[in-house]
């Protein structure tokens, strides 16, 4: 297991110490590296399990309004009606995991994380739901599901594209698939600051230390994604903003003295009733409105046969 300091989860960005930025290099990962990288995520949200939903999720008005946009994109991404089965990559804690097992018959939850799991089998209570322990690249199954669901897992996983592409064969005809990832400014704002001005980072930099391998966490572009969802059979293929950043900036996961406190609350407002605007609008406006989000949803369908 990595134990190095910067690959200790910040619960102040809820983001790692070692990443890669737009217009930077990002980490090496050959992929000799592969298991080493796992195994440093692992670690990582091993370390961050007991605090990590109540940290990003549940905190302040800030992450609170951050969770009801989220689940509102999740809700309608998967669309109306029942579903057989369904598959949710990186469950976590189990934030969102009672989504699925209200809508499906069966849903299998995978994660990386031993402890994120414990977490999340003393949070979901409901009996149609099965845990799994693996890596998204490289779990097997032989089955299909009617629901695939993934939030805010793929931007740690070197493997992304090979994990998108076999939504193939992981989405059943007439299945829906949704992943929710970060946006530049997202993976910036934590990690990218305490890159450069963090001590840890000075320090390292002092130094001479290379940044730490065994942690991975890269933006995916918009356009990669889609033409991922586009690989793997997938139609339909719509793009939206999940979490409007700005107001994060005053009191998320991270201070940032951008809006006064007594002006937090109108703030959220304004940004609840922006982010509603956009969501009512067509796919332009929606991708132009990315400019301001912290998190964007992908979702697709697989046609019927
Ligand atoms: C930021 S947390 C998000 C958890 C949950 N989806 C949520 O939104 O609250 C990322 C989760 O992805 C898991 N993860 C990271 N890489 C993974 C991989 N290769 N396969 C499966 N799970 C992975 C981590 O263990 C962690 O629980």
């Amino acid at each position: 297991m990595a134990s190095s300091e910067s690959a200790a989860y910040d619960p102040n960005t809820m983001c790692a110490a070692s990443v890669s930025v737009p217009g930077e290099s990002p980490v090496q990962t050959r992929l000799d590296d592969g298991r080493r990288v796992q195994e440093g995520i692992a670690s990582v949200f091993d370390r961050a399990a007991a605090y990590y939903r109540d940290m990003r999720w549940e905190k302040n008005r800030v992450t609170r309004l951050e969770k009801r946009l989220t689940r509102q994109v999740l809700v309608e991404e998967l669309g109306d009606g029942p579903a057989g089965s369904a598959l949710e990559i990186g469950c976590g804690p189990g934030t969102w995991t009672p989504l699925l097992a209200d809508k499906a018959g069966e849903v299998t939850a995978l994660d990386l994380s031993e402890r994120m799991l414990e977490r999340a089998r003393e949070a979901v209570r409901e009996p149609n739901v099965t845990f799994v322990q693996g890596d998204a690249a490289s779990f097997v199954t032989d089955r299909a599901f009617d629901r695939v669901m993934s939030v805010r897992v793929l931007e740690y996983v070197p493997e992304w594209r090979s994990i998108v592409r076999r939504l193939e064969d992981l989405v059943a005809p007439g299945g829906r698939a949704v992943i929710v990832t970060k946006t530049p400014v997202s993976v910036w704002r934590g990690t990218g600051r305490e890159r450069w001005f963090g001590p840890h980072t000075m320090a390292r930099r002092l130094t001479g230390r290379k940044l730490d391998p065994e942690f991975w966490q890269k933006y995916i572009p918009v356009r990669e994604m889609c033409r991922a969802f586009a690989e793997a059979g997938l139609v339909d293929v719509k793009v939206r903003p999940v979490i409007f950043g700005l107001p994060v900036y005053v009191r998320g996961t991270k201070q940032y003295p951008i809006i006064p406190r007594p002006a937090e609350a109108p703030a959220l407002r304004a940004t609840s009733a922006l982010w509603r605007w956009v969501s009512r609008r067509g796919e332009g406006i929606r991708r132009v409105s990315l400019v301001l989000a912290e998190s964007y949803a992908v979702s697709g369908r697989r046609p019927a046969p």
